[in-house]
């Protein structure tokens, strides 16, 4: 068992190899925390990291002459109001108004294993011996509210996961203000934070910054995770880099509006708190409701942020994917998106697919603009009905084309969205989250459907499982071009419109469940313009997300690799699309496009009939090899090598987890005149074993020992890359383990 419970400290102790955790039951009955970091031994009590402390100006929380002020105390899930002067994990309002609450221990219980958090997507495990779970349970008298505090602690990975859930069993009608789903004060503040942020077709990108006294933040009030931040935050050492330091990560399993920040005392103390966006959110706690808050999971890495990486990677990989394609290398398809857009008919579609059959793709996906009049972005949506004009043998009939070619099918909807001119908008205006008195904001057109209200998403879900119930479907891409806004339920009583935005994600889960309970064997794919709403809470049902609309090769090797931060290559849909580039107009190379999006769930979007016989051939190549290496490509372990951001250089490489085989990418933004010598330093290889080292661009090859190839490095071949081109080259390396 690795969670301990010393009954005469009254301190919980969580473990496992890599990580501790130690909380306290303090005086005043809240609950502390003494130690997260690295693991250290259990010893009968903590106490001594208990640091109280009283001065000037700051109140006590305990009579005269104890020193117990709660602004100077690492804890747990603090309270506004009771001493603590910084930012609350928590408040809640009474019927008199006042937000003053008093939780206190009353019991705990540790269990094997993991409880379901359903309908909320949660990390899980398949057997009790993989995690072990405490609850702590506290009681607030005076309201007789019940507030448990959740933590699974997982035996083979550096992962705390949390959550919280409030139970109101008094009679007073409670609401819910602000439940944040993890809070962790850390004793000093002499870390850096990093985080995701980019926008539209730049989703991601990297931001290492000091931490100053005061507030730092990242949020989301779009109403879905959104492209501009990502809700993950790490802390790290300033001296930690890729491969060692210290640092503690944060991420929230949830798809919709999420507040990450990060509070510096001006004692220099850390306060680190992620979950739901307090703004438009109220929660209505009247007897007998309660609220559970999504899942944070907190990672500590002694390895830098290449451990951290690995962590989360594993993490979702092994416990938070499911169904078939956990873990199992996905298909390589060809979408028809940037090659018709929505102007196609049957004929043109089969042309594109029967060339992907060629070329050896495994799956055919036919993108928006098959359903209702949608001929553009002016209609259709909400229509699930197939568009006899374009598709007279419906998606039935087309599908069955296509898998004769030998590929599988898959499809895409956009299942949250309606456009004025479609029948369901005119049977349904009501359906539409907005406030009838004001302005409906459209945004391409299109509005929101009100998924917090069961008898919409089940509209839907009738329509959505018809069609794929009547034709042969292997994939769907889910869609969601638009952020939310005038948030107004019409379905739902004024008294619980703060609930909208929560149960609205909360309906978006429970079509995502019908679907993948109702149709197990379709690969689901996640989608929001691009890479807008891609978050651990999706993945638990779409086991990959569309990345980025931004296909340029070289804007997508800073995208895939601040993805690759928090996200695994086999969820990171990359696709080689034509050039010139249609949202840069940048020109690469064919091979340095398939040799960024290798490094994801690959694919091509583009009509392959276009491109010339040796480019078409080079295609086939390039899936004749993907073939061979997509595992190591998807589910090996990933070692980001040279940063992008701000150089003209990038690398990374992924490893076999039984590092038989490993496949290195090399890319050059612009090609320089005279460059210095370059050598790239790989990692993860074994390091007594021998590797073949070839260079698919030359064919070039080395016998060479692990400790070598990683200590010594291997030289860059700059006159390679101007005989491929100069600007936007790039090379592969694969190593394979030779007796
Ligand atoms: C946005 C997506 O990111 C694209 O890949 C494509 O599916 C379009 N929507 C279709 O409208």
């Amino acid at each position: 068992m690795s969670i301990v419970f010393h009954p005469e400290a009254q301190e919980f102790h969580l473990f496992n190899d890599q990580v501790s955790c130690v909380l306290e039951v303090m005086a005043n009955g809240h609950i502390g925390n003494l130690y997260y970091g690295k693991r250290i031994a259990d010893v009968p009590s903590f106490a001594y990291l208990h640091e109280d402390r009283d001065r000037p100006l700051t109140a006590i929380n305990a009579p005269w002459p104890s020193a117990f002020s709660l602004n100077y105390l690492r804890q747990d899930y603090p309270a506004f109001g009771t001493t603590d002067y910084r930012y609350p994990a928590y408040k809640i309002r009474r019927e008199n108004g006042s937000e003053i609450m008093d939780f206190k221990y009353v019991s705990h219980s540790i269990s094997a294993g993991k409880p379901s958090m359903a309908p909320l997507p949660a990390t899980y495990v398949e057997h009790d011996s993989a995690a072990d779970s405490l609850a702590i349970e506290l009681f607030d008298a005076v309201t007789a509210t019940r507030l448990i505090l959740h933590y699974t602690m997982f035996a083979d990975l550096p992962v705390l996961a949390r959550h919280t859930e409030f139970i109101q069993e008094g009679e007073e009608s409670l609401c819910l203000e602000q439940a944040m789903s993890l809070n962790l004060d850390l004793p000093d503040a002499d870390y850096e934070w990093v985080h995701l942020y980019g926008a539209w077709a730049r989703e991601r990108h990297i931001r290492v910054s000091p931490l100053a006294e005061g507030l730092q933040s990242i949020y989301s009030m779009r109403g879905t995770s959104s492209a501009e931040h990502n809700p993950f935050i790490a802390l790290k050492r300033p001296a930690a880099d890729e491969t060692s330091g210290e640092v503690i990560a944060a991420s929230l399993v949830y798809s919709g509006n999420f507040l990450g920040q990060v509070e510096v005392s001006t004692d220099r103390e850390t306060r680190l708190q992620l979950g739901i966006h307090p703004n438009n959110f109220r929660w209505n706690l009247a007897k007998g409701n309660s609220f559970v808050t999504p899942e944070a999971v907190l990672v500590y890495s002694d390895q830098g942020l290449g451990g951290m990486s690995h962590a989360f990677h594993d993490l979702w990989n092994n416990y938070l994917v499911r169904g078939e394609y956990k873990n199992t290398p996905r298909p390589i398809l060809l979408n028809n998106w940037e090659a018709t857009f929505m102007n196609f008919t049957e004929a043109d579609i089969l042309r594109i697919a029967s060339k992907a059959a060629e070329a050896g793709a495994e799956l055919f996906v036919l993108d928006d603009g098959w359903f209702g009049k949608r001929d553009d972005d002016f209609a259709g949506l909400g229509d699930w009905k197939v568009n006899l004009k374009k598709l007279p043998n419906g998606i039935k009939g087309l599908s069955e084309k296509v898998e004769a070619m030998g590929m599988k099918f898959g499809l895409w909807i956009e299942p949250e969205m309606v456009n004025e001119d479609s029948d369901l908008f005119r049977e349904h205006p009501d359906y539409v989250l907005t406030d009838p008195e004001r302005f409906a904001s459209p945004s391409r057109h299109q509005y929101i459907l009100d998924f917090s209200r069961k008898e919409v998403v089940d509209n839907i879900h009738a329509q959505v499982s018809a069609v794929i119930r009547d034709a042969k479907i292997s994939y769907i891409k889910w869609d969601m071009n638009r952020y939310l806004s005038e948030v107004y339920s019409r379905g739902t009583d004024a008294g619980q419109q703060g609930e909208v935005l929560h149960r609205y994600i909360l309906g978006v889960y429970d079509l995502y469940d019908r679907l993948t309970t109702e149709f197990p064997d379709i690969l689901f794919e996640s989608c929001s313009s691009g890479g807008a709403r891609f978050d651990p809470g999706l993945l638990y049902y779409a086991p990959q997300a569309w990345c980025s609309d931004d296909t340029d090769a070289a804007e997508r090797m800073r995208i895939q690799y601040g993805t690759s931060l928090v996200y695994p290559n086999s969820s990171i849909g990359a696709h080689v699309s034509a050039v010139p580039n249609d949202q840069v107009g940048r020109t690469t190379p064919l091979q340095t496009r398939a040799n960024v999006a290798f490094f994801g769930a690959f694919g091509y979007e583009l009509d392959l009939n276009h491109l010339p016989a040796d480019e078409f051939a080079a295609v086939k190549e390039q899936i004749v090899f993907y073939k061979e290496w997509r595992e190591v490509c998807q589910f090996g372990t990933f070692h980001r090598l040279i940063n992008p951001f701000g150089g003209n250089d990038m690398a990374w490489i992924s490893v076999a987890k039984d590092q038989k085989r490993a496949i290195l990418g090399y890319y050059q933004i612009l090609g320089l005149p005279n460059p210095r010598l370059l050598r790239v330093y790989p990692r993860g290889l074994c390091q007594d074993a021998v590797y073949e080292v070839r260079n698919q661009a030359s064919g070039a090859v080395l016998r060479l020992p692990g400790s070598v190839i990683e200590h010594a490095g291997l030289p860059i071949d700059r006159d390679l890359l101007r005989e491929l081109g100069g600007d936007f080259a790039s090379l592969l390396l694969t190593f394979t383990e030779v007796d």
